[in-house]
């Protein structure tokens, strides 16, 4: 049977945020040692930079990047990262059970920013697990008075003239999740993210604020913990944060395609416990949603290994560095397209993580960088999902899966670029079955298929490594037609779709 959907210029869902190209750097194993800074490397810059990293970070076109962490920033203090390299002291790092030697830090990250491009921008969390209002204020003088403070003096001393215009701030990390330094419950939480932005307001109301949401849509406290923490800051934030990761379980293939069911109900959700919360404070004001962590994640082989095998303080270690098939681009993309289905509410949106740690990029020590799977899906949605998202209704076959029971077998949307050509993405959850599909266009002004584009492959466990790093990438594909304001065009097993049109 043929999936089928219309598009039509009169309806739409809103236009596409570029912070929805987001990623994420925290200290975490290799993510920056040896992933973006390794002054020793042959291709590093005066800065320590990796420039094999840095071309594919610009390729991957990512905007803002979350920076220290994560769990990492529970136990961040930010003044041990700035300052002489020498003098920058060796920390225990709980969240990790690694060494931080603070050889990279505040200054390097914002040097690093700036060399992707103007597109880059900070988003920097403070510390509310163990720290409170008062380091999160002096952190922002260091980082944003011009001058004449002690803190913006000091950042002077250290060599940064010109302050860091860092707009957007998170309000700590997954603060509902116990494995959090300084885990807290959501009564505890919103007093002290209210009381942060607060402050953090009076030196300078334009910042851009996010409380933490829940970890995941499974936590035993979602939505109530949305609820109360919005209730002591919704005039005070602009952003509540989603964080979700995917993987099969038990082997079930067919439920992890389908993942974007969980994700879209999550963002589904999230929307009405902050709408439920405005009309019951009678506010006009909207939080949008800042859906700062989201990949497939093996998680569960990760906590069985440092269960097993707890680390013992090392500095960078290999931790947490998934290698991606199709089956898991395939996925990813779909989750891509989740996010952009709803970009009238999602504003912000940082794939976690942006090298070695379940990256796009991966690094060898002294050896080359590459491009995972999970790297097309993104750069392609980065450079062709700018502009308005159409409003999508699947009329699709449907599969059956253990989690989500029945679910559509495409999945899909549909960005409008200013010039007016048009860039469908879609995705085939069939693992057996070609999905012929057919797209009506009304009043689109459009005659002609640019490219239709694919990732898919023979064998779906196929993935780029060390030994083979360009084994995967997308491929043309032949025959897709646009007639008589008509698309049609036949999406392979279990793949990933661009079809751009004008
Ligand atoms: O991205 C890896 C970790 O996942 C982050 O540190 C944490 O916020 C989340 O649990």
């Amino acid at each position: 049977r043929t999936a089928r959907f219309t598009l039509d210029p009169a309806f739409t869902v809103g236009d596409v945020n570029p912070r929805l190209f987001g990623s994420f750097v925290e200290h975490l194993g290799r993510c920056v040692y040896t992933g973006i800074f390794e002054p020793d490397h042959p291709t590093a810059d005066e800065a320590g930079l990796r420039q094999d990293v840095l071309d594919l970070v610009k390729e991957l076109g990512v905007t803002a990047i979350r920076y220290p962490g994560g769990n990492f920033v529970s136990g961040y203090k930010w003044e041990d990262s700035v300052g002489p390299v020498e003098d920058r002291p060796r920390r225990l790092d709980l969240a990790w059970r690694s060494t931080e030697t603070n050889r990279f830090g505040l200054s390097e990250y914002i040097a690093f920013l700036k060399k992707i491009g103007p597109q880059a921008e900070p988003m920097m969390a403070v510390n509310l697990g163990t720290r409170g209002v008062a380091e999160a204020l002096e952190l922002q003088e260091y980082a944003n008075h011009p001058a004449g403070t002690a803190l913006s003096d000091l950042r002077i001393e250290h060599g940064d003239k010109d302050p860091f215009g860092i707009r957007l701030w998170c309000l700590g990390n997954e603060m509902d999740g116990p494995w959090q330094t300084g885990h807290k419950t959501a009564e505890e939480y919103g007093r002290l993210a209210a009381e942060t932005a607060r402050a953090m307001r009076q030196i300078d109301p334009g910042l851009e604020l996010v409380a933490c949401g829940s970890s995941g849509q499974s936590m035993d406290t979602f939505a109530e913990w949305e609820a109360t923490v919005l209730k002591e800051t919704y005039d005070l934030v602009d952003y509540i944060s989603l964080h979700a990761y995917y993987e099969p379980v038990d082997g079930d293939v067919d439920s992890f395609l389908a993942s974007a069911v969980d994700m879209e109900s999550f963002i589904e959700n999230v929307v009405a416990t902050c709408d439920h919360i405005g009309a019951r404070l009678k506010s006009k004001k909207k939080i949008n949603l800042s859906f700062d962590e989201w990949n497939v994640w093996y998680l569960l082989p990760h906590q069985k290994e440092t269960e097993e095998n707890p680390l013992d303080w090392p500095e960078a270690p290999r931790l947490l560095e998934d290698s991606y098939s199709v089956t898991d681009a395939v996925v990813f993309g779909s989750l891509l397209i989740a996010l952009l289905r709803h970009a009238d509410r999602v504003t912000v949106a940082c794939l976690a993580q942006l090298v070695n740690v379940i990256a796009p990029i991966m690094t060898e020590p002294g050896g080359p960088a590459w491009r995972q799977t999970t790297f097309f899906p993104f750069a392609q949605a980065s450079k062709y999902g700018r502009g308005e998202v159409l409003d999508v209704r699947v009329d699709s076959p449907t599969y059956e899966t253990k989690k989500y029971g029945e679910a559509d077998l495409l999945h899909a949307t549909a960005v409008r670029a200013e010039d007016g050509s048009v860039t469908v993405f879609a995705v085939n959850r069939s693992r057996t079955e070609t999905l012929p599909l057919e797209v009506a266009l009304n009043g689109l002004g459009l005659s002609s298929v640019v490219e239709h584009s694919a990732l898919a492959d023979a064998d779906p466990d196929a993935r780029n490594t060390l030994d083979d790093p360009e084994r995967v990438a997308p491929h043309a594909v032949e025959g897709t037609a646009l007639t008589d304001g008509t698309l049609k065009a036949a999406l392979e097993p279990l793949s990933w779709n661009v079809i751009r049109l004008r």
